[in-house]
């Protein structure tokens, strides 16, 4: 599918931490984007999406809305559920009615975590928290629904520009302490959203559907990524290696969720370039050398 003549609707795209940038590759593609904000379009409500689609028509719907602050979905269940579970078949709906290439993200957190090879897409989901349960479920809807041109992508430890993340919060908290503690023992896959948002397009040139995980190459624990931050960004302050249960979350989180991107390398021939690379440009476009 061609991105330059594309009409594309992206629901999160306005404030939404991979929505922007989703929504800036686009453009910077070509495409005609519409991003509208939370006022303008509540996904909840299907007839404000049903009259948006219908009247711009867009050759491409991306869903880039969440339920995303896992812990406080363990006491926001119906919450979490309606806008990760219960949305994303009825937005797939409404792209079916006008043709539309539908693309949806979910997460490494449907996975349990509790072996450590890289998940491939196949695996079955296990969830381990309300946050990860409702994700799966909005998948399983989607599968339920059945529409040909619907692509999923899982995608993990999301950090870039254009809101807080766990990266920005670590420079900031480093810049005021002497000394920092970081969970050691969770393993994922960092990802920079202008890459995950660029890397979608190459999926979608390659007209991808069904399931794909996509990430930056490399593993890492939060330890790592926020060890790897701060010395880039040449603060001074200690960042120390605590155990999980040293740092209680409400909401349970996988030990070890690296996703395999071996099947979107196949697709489109791209090797997603090493977290640490894409740290690097992140945290100088923080930090700007003056
Ligand atoms: N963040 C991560 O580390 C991570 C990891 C793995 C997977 N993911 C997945 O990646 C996708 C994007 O996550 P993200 O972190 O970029 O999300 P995010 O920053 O939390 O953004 C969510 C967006 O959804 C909008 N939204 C919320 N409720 C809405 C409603 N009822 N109607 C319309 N818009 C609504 C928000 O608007 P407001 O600003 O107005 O609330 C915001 O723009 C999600 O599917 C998430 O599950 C994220």
């Amino acid at each position: 599918m061609l991105i330059n003549t594309m009409k594309a609707v992206v629901f999160g795209g306005r404030t939404g931490l991979l929505g922007q940038s989703l929504v800036k590759a686009l453009q910077e593609a070509g495409a005609e984007v519409i991003a509208p904000s939370r006022d303008e379009v509540d996904v909840l409500d299907q007839e404000s999406v049903r009259r948006i689609i219908e009247e711009f028509k867009p050759d491409a719907v991306f869903n880039a809305v969440a339920y995303t602050q896992v812990d406080l979905a363990e006491d926001k269940e119906e919450d979490a559920f309606a806008l990760n579970a219960t949305v994303p078949p009825l937005l797939a709906a409404q792209a079916s009615r006008v043709g539309a290439l539908f693309v949806h993200y979910s997460t490494d957190f449907i996975f349990r975590g509790n072996a450590n090879i890289p998940y491939q897409e196949h695996e079955k989901p296990g969830a381990v928290s309300i946050y990860g349960i409702s994700k799966a479920g909005g998948e399983q809807g989607l599968m339920d629904l059945d529409y040909e041109r619907t692509l999923i992508i899982r995608i993990s430890w999301l950090f870039g520009p254009g809101k807080m993340n766990f990266v920005q919060r670590i420079l900031e908290l480093a810049a005021e302490r002497d000394r920092l503690t970081v969970v050691a023992d969770q393993t994922g896959s960092p990802s920079y959203t202008p890459d995950l948002a660029a890397n979608t397009l190459e999926l979608i040139k390659k007209d991808a559907l069904g399931v794909y995980h996509l990430c930056n190459t490399g593993v890492a624990t939060w330890h790592d990524l926020a060890s790897a931050a701060v010395a880039m960004a040449g603060i001074e302050c200690n960042v120390e290696p605590i155990s999980s249960s040293e740092w209680p979350t409400k909401a349970t989180r996988p030990a070890y969720s690296v996703l395999d991107t071996t099947k979107f390398t196949g697709k489109t021939g791209v090797t997603p370039r090493h977290w640490r690379d894409a740290l690097r440009e992140y945290v100088e476009q923080l930090t700007p050398v003056t």
